[in-house]
């Protein structure tokens, strides 16, 4: 790591009942995101409410300073858990291998994973990528992005050159 493009993140933490004082899945994700060369441009809280998801994501993916999102909660089974449909009412293009992963790893933790209907994707120069709520889901499923992460960035926004070739 350390080479490539600046990876510019926001967080997007999706609850009825988290609220930025509260907020403990997004708070982990940015102490995960530092270390991993990421400067922390947003966090955000909205409700499980899918106009008001939407809407934070296509004003994420509208700015110029962010490049990866990153969102937790809201991709299980409830009739409130939104997050899956308002990401992909946003994105361009799915990347299917990031939401495989996630949940194949998840998935040799905690048949739980099953229960996640998280999705990944890019649109206008911005990775998005759905996590689960929990911070324990957190810490387990950035453990599977952290090592692409970079590389993804840089393909994203067109530096498609390989290392090491
Ligand atoms: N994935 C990992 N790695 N670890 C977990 O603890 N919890 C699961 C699943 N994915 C879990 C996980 C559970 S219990 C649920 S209900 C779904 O994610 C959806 O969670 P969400 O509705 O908070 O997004």
């Amino acid at each position: 790591m350390g080479e490539g493009v600046k990876i510019r993140a926001a967080i997007l933490t999706t609850s009825d009942t988290r609220k930025p004082e509260n907020d403990v899945s997004g708070s982990r994700l940015v102490e995960l995101l530092r270390p991993a060369d990421a400067e922390i441009v947003a966090t955000v809280v909205v409700s499980d409410d899918i106009d008001e998801i939407r809407g934070a994501l296509a004003n994420f993916v509208s700015r110029d300073d962010i490049n990866l999102v990153i969102t937790t909660g809201g991709t299980g089974f409830g009739p409130r858990d939104n997050t899956p449909e308002a990401t992909r009412a946003v994105i361009e293009r799915e990347a299917p291998g990031i939401a495989e992963a996630i949940r194949h790893e998840s998935y040799m933790k905690t048949p739980m994973a099953m229960l996640s209907r998280g999705v990944a994707g890019i649109a206008n120069g911005t990775l998005i990528i759905n996590l689960p709520g929990s911070p324990k889901a957190v810490e387990e499923c950035f453990d599977v992005i952290r090592p692409v992460l970079q590389h993804a960035i840089d393909l994203v926004l067109g530096q498609t050159e390989h290392q090491g070739k």
